[in-house]
């Protein structure tokens, strides 16, 4: 960071700044090399996350052309290593605890134990598991220990059953995707459980869970929402029409749910709406054909 910091400066200063800013970066690499940044607890949790899985070419959304980004993830000659180099791996410039996991498309095998390291690596804000192969198992429900996250991304990764309460709680999020997992059910709790404290969401992208109850009325309530995917989910009853003239709302799907009722409200112009998907709900009124005529 501080090189580039350098560079933008070094246009306007004297030649004295210019050495200055040569000795910050030469003191920069050579503490960087010699030193980890990476937290040394954040590094063991991360290593034994890994060890729960098995790396497998053949897996669905796995590059087998690519190397799994969790291959990256290694100890040299038993030394401690950067675990901020990691391939997937983002650490605060500050704390350097691990704050972003993107495993996305890693090949990955197999289930996350509750007691995984997983869980311990507090300060994460961002993760991302789409496209693996969770076999069927459940998401952990210490998922809800994750306090910090803003983003989670659970999509296309073959997780199934109960989506657990926990993840209600994590209230700082503002991307939620579960979407296109194996019979992953939402019953327990309802979709009003889950979304009733993550009032920050700009992203629900829920497409094939199996939901099983109402929109709740609430969720035209939350101006953040950008993008709302809730196609083929079994949404019963009437869809909130308020929630079509959410401030920010650009992609609404909620295609496929052919128990679900709507009725269309008069669109403004300037509605920021881009893309809107409705095939097999049932409409009210033929106010959508006067707006497309
Ligand atoms: C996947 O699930 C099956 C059935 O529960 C189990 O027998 C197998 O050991 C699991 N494989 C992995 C890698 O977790
Ligand atoms: C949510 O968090 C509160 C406070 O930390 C805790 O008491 C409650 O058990 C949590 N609920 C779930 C479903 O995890
Ligand atoms: C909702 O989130 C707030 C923090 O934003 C928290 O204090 C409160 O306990 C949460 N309520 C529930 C029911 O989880
Ligand atoms: C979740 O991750 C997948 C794969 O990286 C991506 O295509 C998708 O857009 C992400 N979802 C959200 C809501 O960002
Ligand atoms: C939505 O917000 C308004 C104004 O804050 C409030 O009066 C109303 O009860 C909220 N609706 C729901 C369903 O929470």
């Amino acid at each position: 960071m501080k090189p580039s910091f350098c560079l933008f400066i070094m246009p306007t200063s004297l030649f004295s700044l210019l050495l200055l800013c040569n000795l910050i970066a030469f003191s920069n690499s050579f503490s960087s090399s010699t030193q980890p940044r990476c937290n040394d607890d954040d590094r063991s949790y991360l290593l034994q996350f890994k060890e729960g899985f098995v790396i497998d070419n053949s897996i669905y959304g796995c590059d087998p052309s690519a190397p799994s980004k969790i291959e990256s993830w290694k100890l040299f000659h038993g030394e401690s290593s950067d675990c901020c180099s990691w391939d997937g791996v983002e650490c605060d410039e500050e704390t350097n605890h691990v704050i972003s996991l993107d495993l996305s498309s890693s090949c990955i095998f197999g289930s996350i134990k509750s007691n995984s390291g997983l869980f311990h690596l507090l300060q994460l804000r961002r993760l991302n598991l789409a496209y693996n192969d969770f076999n069927f198992s459940q998401i952990p429900e210490q998922v809800g220990h994750l306090l910090r996250l803003t983003h989670l991304n659970l999509s296309s990764s073959r997780f199934s059953g109960e989506i657990p309460d926990e993840i209600s709680n994590l209230s700082s999020l503002i991307s939620l995707d579960l979407s296109d997992n194996n019979d992953l059910r939402l019953h327990k709790l309802s979709l009003r459980g889950l979304v009733q404290n993550l009032t920050h969401l700009k992203a629900l992208h829920l497409s094939s869970v199996d939901i099983l109850s109402r929109v709740p009325d609430l969720l035209a309530n939350f101006s953040a929402l950008q993008s709302l995917q809730l196609d083929q989910c079994e949404l019963q009853g009437e869809f909130p029409t308020g929630i079509f003239q959410l401030p920010e709302l650009k992609m609404l799907d909620i295609s496929g749910n052919s128990d679900l009722k709507a009725s269309l409200p008069d669109f403004q112009k300037g509605s920021p709406l881009k893309s809107m998907s409705l095939s097999e709900v049932k409409f009210r009124s033929q106010s959508f054909f006067d707006w497309k005529s």
